[in-house]
């Protein structure tokens, strides 16, 4: 098992390692090329061998700063610890904005019209860093997104001159993207996000030209910075998907377009396992409410828990809730036999997903939504293979990995507290919560929860909201008049 880790381990240094050289030989060639420009005074000074020392000693200088930037905040904020693919998705989003930021400075004041009479100087408040800053809160987090903001602005600032007032406005701009794109679930927030962007960088970009360069340029400076706010939102629209696709992301857009039953993988689930696309709905309605009770992702929870499942697609008779009027298949089989079935379904499950383009967040919840527990309903059955050691107990777990964020937890919790509460007949609340109870004290005593970031508080809160949520589910329904004289044949 420590070999596997240790291996795993080792893989995954030698990844980051290989995707770091590859980060620095993309600066070094940037700066190979632009050496000269970003820095005509060295280039003086190291005459022609400028290019060659000076991308080499500019790209050792920006991958110390970025790797201590990044290091120190992902050694001391929980929600700063990167992948090497987040590393990666951040650099290459810093190369572009490099990229975009020269194109901005050389390219647009030297297009012959009636520009010629705005000063270049102008231009830089059309760098797109709030674009930019806004696709990394909606694909990270909030804390991300800053510390990209303040990484960005000085290495784009670079590409443009270099100025005061040109970092305080990418600072600016970038915070001001990043600031009003959370939680966006629609094109429409994005647009919305873009148009509220649009007045901060306006604001910003007429003080600051006011401050360092006097009245002459402040409306030309307004407007680029107003038109800069405007494209956030399209161009972050634009960039999304193929930000995800690279990447293997999902953002919040994406889920709202999986949540839909439109898609062709609950469409088969709808008609192959009615039994479990049901079980699926009721488990993404609790899991919801869990989430929203300790602050996690709930929308995450809800399209994760609707396909959770959608490894029995293949073999729906072997599931419990797909077995109504047909009997139970395992009271045939061997408890061996139906072990591998059963256990199948998580693999299947992941297997599918990243057929259908699921992403990572999707797929990863799948693998993990049984962790490493027991097969509980084989248990005993196996017992006198156990007991004539031909079989341990071992052998009748899934095999993992545990839940690794709070969202996969959730979804193994509302997975087995609606197995569980299916199971009781009319029950009355005090029944329902002492159920609940039970199964999250099982999880956490067996150690599946020790991967993640869920306290004690959260357990209690996400207890809470399964009872409420499975109580008024089971007391829902309304007996329907047989007869026709009941308060039903009255209304007209
Ligand atoms: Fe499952
Ligand atoms: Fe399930």
């Amino acid at each position: 098992m420590s070999d596997t880790k240790n291996g795993a381990r080792r893989r995954s240094s030698f990844r980051e390692a290989s995707i770091g050289l590859l980060s620095a030989a993309v600066f070094a060639v940037l700066f190979y090329l632009w050496g000269e420009e970003l820095l005509p005074r060295s280039a003086g000074r190291f005459g022609r061998m400028f290019p060659f020392v000076g991308a080499v000693a500019l790209t050792l200088a920006v991958a110390l700063f970025l790797t201590e930037w990044f290091g120190f905040a992902g050694r001391e904020v929980r929600k700063v610890r990167l992948a090497a693919r987040d590393f990666l998705f951040l650099c290459s989003l810093s190369l572009v904005l490099f990229f975009l930021a020269k194109a901005v400075m050389d390219v647009l004041p030297a297009v012959p019209s009636r520009n010629t009479a705005i000063p270049a100087r102008l231009f830089v408040y059309l760098i797109p860093l709030p674009a930019l800053a806004m696709v990394v809160r909606i694909l990270l987090n909030s804390e991300v997104a800053i510390l990209f903001t303040v990484a960005a602005s000085v290495l784009s600032a670079a590409a443009a001159f270099g100025r005061w007032p040109t970092l305080l406005f990418l600072l600016l701009s970038g915070t001001a993207g990043a600031s009003r794109s959370g939680r966006i679930q629609d094109r429409y927030r994005m647009l919305l996000a873009g148009v509220l962007t649009a007045p901060i960088c306006a604001l910003g970009a007429i003080t600051l030209e006011l401050a360092f360069h006097g009245a002459a340029g402040i409306w030309w400076a307004g407007l680029f910075a107003a038109i800069n706010g405007l494209a956030a939102g399209p161009m972050a629209l634009g960039l999304l998907p193929v930000a995800e696709y690279a990447f293997g992301y999902t953002s919040d857009i994406r889920l709202m377009e999986l949540a839909s039953t439109r898609h062709p993988l609950l469409q088969r689930l709808m008609l192959e396992a009615p039994g479990t696309f049901h079980h699926s709905v009721v488990v993404g309605t609790l899991a919801e409410a869990g989430a929203a009770a300790i602050h996690a992702n709930p929308l995450l929870c809800r399209v994760a828990a609707l396909f959770h499942d959608v490894g029995k697609v293949g073999k729906p008779q072997y599931f419990s809730e797909n077995q109504a009027g047909t009997g139970n298949i395992h009271d045939i089989l061997s408890p061996g036999m139906s072990r591998v079935v059963i256990l199948s379904h998580v693999k299947e499950g992941v297997r599918m997903a990243k057929e259908y383009r699921l992403g990572d967040r999707v797929a990863e919840i799948i693998e993990q939504h049984h962790g490493s527990s027991l097969l509980y309903c084989f248990l005993d059955k196996a017992q006198p293979l156990i007991q004539d050691r031909r079989a341990s107990e071992e052998t009748f777990r899934y095999p993992g990995p545990c839940p690794r964020t709070r969202e996969a937890a959730i979804i193994m919790l509302a997975d087995a507290a609606e197995a569980a509460a299916r199971s009781l007949k009319d029950p009355a609340i005090a029944e329902v919560e002492e159920t609940v109870t039970r199964i999250v004290n099982r999880a956490y005593l067996d150690g599946q929860l020790n991967e993640c970031d869920m306290t004690l508080r959260d357990l209690h809160a996400v207890g809470q909201a399964f009872s409420k949520v499975l109580a008024a589910l089971s007391h829902a329904r309304v007996d329907y008049p047989e007869s026709g004289k009941g308060p039903l044949s009255q209304v007209p």
